[in-house]
């Protein structure tokens, strides 16, 4: 480090490691150094475990958040004609909402500018399951970006590398290194995106239960509180949704399969709590940018479903292709009648990725048809021999691989005998804003 530079690194992590606050100045710095590589990972790192066990004040995580923003270019969608808004998702097990979401806000007259991510470990990205499309491409630039928002009303894209690109670095370490489950680390990484990527209001759909990142609902709810205080300093209408990932969304888990499922819900089909998600989503992202529209009549009109063809055809994807399939697929029974008391999203989660749904590191290809269709739902009466779960895979190894997961009993799938009770968390935990 040159000695022309205000402050040591070391000096600043020395104080957060002993529970003492950063000043503006040397977070602002912190994060500008970082980013042009004066100060190192390795650096990085031991701030980034001190902030992990010493937290960030309130007003530290604010001027965190804003250096993070500083750190690159800020969108600009003041050229729209429609008011923006956009949601979030903390990622889940078969959390396909992203997908008829934006068509159907889009169709009801807002613009949703969706900057995705990749799917990392046993939660699925978005963009991995668009791929699936034969010809959708992720990379837009600036200008296609707003030109598919002013036309359709809704865009799902990769977000581009001068997007709070000090984030980009830092989300890296942090996932080598165990400091991914801290709430400001959390909290200022996904508010420094979303803030930067200029929508003016902004939904949270913060999951909690085994499949979630934030399994713990206290930890859910004060991640969800502490996002939505970040958002509202810097002017961005933010409301937090926290739902329960105890249980995959849907049926479908995997990249084909869930935009297939997506697919069914625009043609106004689908499983209730995608549907029901998806709906109650859609009418906040409408109700915190003034729009009186039902989302509902938007599916049974036919206009959301044409707004995905067109968001499909306007990124090079053909939206009538037909979707990859795995050429094995293997189906896992009951071996007794009962009730089923379980459908873990986590387990589920982990078997997929096994199966090549999912990447264990971030350069890693996907399998487009790989995946886990789970047939049944808790409370759901089963009798002997009927279908739980249905494994689509291309290798013979990830099948088997699966299935060891799937099979520890008391895990994925449960059948209890009739009677037993079972317990699941409500689809919607908590609201706040
Ligand atoms: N997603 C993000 O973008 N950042 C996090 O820290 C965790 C999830």
């Amino acid at each position: 480090m040159s000695s022309a530079e205000p402050y040591a690194a070391v000096d600043l992590i020395r104080a957060k490691r002993d529970g003492g606050k950063l000043t503006d100045a040397q977070i602002d710095w912190l994060i500008a150094a970082y980013t042009r590589g004066l100060v190192h990972d390795e650096q990085m790192s031991a701030m980034a475990m001190a902030i992990y066990f010493r937290g960030l004040a309130g007003d530290e995580l604010v001027r965190w958040t804003q250096a993070m923003i500083a750190s690159g270019e800020r969108m600009d969608f003041s050229a729209l004609t429609r008011p923006t808004v956009d949601k979030h998702s903390t990622g889940g097990v078969g959390d396909k909402i992203t997908l008829p979401l934006v068509p159907i806000v889009a169709a009801c007259g807002a613009a949703v500018p969706q900057l995705s991510g990749r799917g990392l470990g046993h939660t699925g990205g978005t963009l991995d399951k668009l791929e699936s499309i034969p010809g959708w491409r992720a990379h837009l630039s600036n200008h296609e970006m707003l030109a598919i928002l002013q036309d359709v009303g809704g865009v799902i894209c990769a977000a581009g590398s001068g997007l709070a690109p000090a984030d980009r670095k830092l989300y890296a370490l942090r996932d080598v290194t165990a400091t991914v489950d801290s709430i400001p680390l959390i909290a200022s990484s996904i508010m420094s995106k979303k803030i930067a990527e200029g929508t003016s209001a902004l939904v949270l759909d913060v999951k909690t239960g085994s499949g979630a990142f934030m399994s713990d609902t206290a930890n859910a709810v004060e991640l969800a509180r502490t996002m939505v205080r970040l958002g509202q300093d810097e002017g961005v209408r933010t409301r937090a949704l926290v739902t329960a990932m105890d249980v995959p969304l849907g049926a479908a888990v995997g990249n084909a399969l869930e935009v297939a499922e997506s697919i069914e819900v625009l043609q106004g089909g689908g499983p209730a709590d995608v549907v029901e998600l998806t709906l109650i989503l859609a009418r906040h992202m409408l109700d915190l940018v003034g729009i009186e529209a039902d989302p509902e009549g938007a599916i049974a009109s036919g206009r959301a479903f044409d707004h995905w063809r067109r968001m499909i055809r306007a990124q090079g994807g053909d939206p009538d292709a037909t979707l990859p399939r795995a050429p094995l697929v293997e189906t896992m029974t009951a071996t007794a009648a009962g009730v089923v008391t379980r459908t873990d999203a986590l387990a589920i989660g982990r078997a997929a990725w096994r199966l090549g749904a999912g990447r264990a590191t971030k350069d890693e290809a996907v399998s487009a048809s790989a995946g886990i269709e789970v047939v049944v739902k808790p409370g759901d009466v089963v009798a002997a021999g009927q279908p739980l779960l249905r494994l689509h895979a291309e290798d013979p190894m990830r099948m088997a691989a699966a299935r060891a997961i799937l099979s520890d009993p008391g895990d994925a799938v449960v059948v209890s005998p009739p009677g037993t009770a079972y317990s699941r968390l409500p689809l919607v935990i908590d609201i706040i804003d």
